[in-house]
């Protein structure tokens, strides 16, 4: 498999970091996770946009343009002869310097993507998932996707050990986003989601749900919604680009409604299909 390092194409196996690499020893870095289907990205130029909106928050330098980004993307999956459904994987850290908190100077991004067959999850997005609910105890900057991930880390490990799929952060009884996915609540035909500021990242798929639930005239308002009122929900699905549009059934062993999917969801998820397509 080949692996884009900064501006070249080289095999993985030869792509070696120093152990004083800034992402490694601070987390100092960014990323981002690009859908593929069939070979070919969705959303690129979504995700691109927000790699430099992360990368301008903590003052990063991306060694190029937007452009030159998607086309060296493009070219990595043609490199690989991608032909599946699949992800990208994309950091950039603040470079290899000697350990030192504070910015290491005229030291050069370190940038890598690499390529990864991933299929689509189709047994959970028919039948729908369980996910448990977790404290929130991540910073006040979450629009940045950014390298620490460890609370991250811990509330899907948690999840996992509860036989669940995800984990529903919660922040003074409301909820903000799950480990890994943006969360949404139905009630009364009306779709409900964290507004995006900065206690949320702004998820790719989450802008298109927006979109999505336009087009079908289906209101979608962005008002947090609290850890009770799940209970009385209609339905809850989560959004990313390697989940999709996915049904939760089940909240810390509560079921949602009837627990089945419910068919506002069923209708996004035909939608997001289309759009993938
Ligand atoms: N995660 N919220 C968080 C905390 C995320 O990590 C992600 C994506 C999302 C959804 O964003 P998007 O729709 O752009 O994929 C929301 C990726 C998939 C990951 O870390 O693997």
């Amino acid at each position: 498999p080949i692996t884009l390092s900064q501006t070249s194409f080289i095999h993985r196996d030869k792509l070696t970091y120093p152990f004083e690499e800034r992402g490694l020893q601070f987390g100092d870095g960014i990323y981002e996770v690009i859908r593929i289907y069939a070979g070919t990205s969705y959303l690129l130029t979504e995700h691109v946009d927000r790699l430099f909106r992360s990368a301008e928050a903590i003052r990063l330098n991306l060694p190029f343009s937007k452009q030159k980004v998607m086309n060296l993307l493009i070219e990595l999956l043609s490199q690989n002869k991608m032909t599946s459904d699949g992800i990208i994987y994309l950091q950039a850290t603040r470079g290899s310097a000697p350990r030192t908190h504070a910015f290491p100077g005229d030291v050069p991004a370190n940038v890598y993507a690499y390529v990864q067959d991933m299929p689509r999850k189709t047994e959970q997005l028919t039948n729908g998932v369980s996910v448990i609910t977790q404290r929130d105890t991540r910073w006040e900057n979450c629009y940045i996707k950014s390298l620490n991930l460890l609370p991250n880390v811990l509330a899907k490990q948690a999840a996992q050990e509860n036989g669940c799929y995800e984990a529903l952060f919660q922040k003074d009884g409301i909820v903000t986003e799950a480990s890994s996915s943006n969360v949404y609540l139905v009630k009364d035909g009306t779709i409900y989601t964290h507004p995006a500021t900065r206690a949320i990242l702004h998820g790719c798929v989450r802008m298109r749900v927006e979109e999505f639930a336009s087009y079908l005239a289906i209101p979608f308002v962005e008002k947090a919604f609290a850890t009770d009122d799940i209970l009385d929900a209609d339905e809850l699905f989560l959004s990313s680009s390697t989940s999709e549009i996915m049904p939760v059934i089940m909240v810390d062993e509560n079921q949602i409604n009837d627990g089945k999917p419910g068919s506002i969801t069923r209708q996004l998820q035909a939608t997001y299909e289309q759009d993938a397509a």
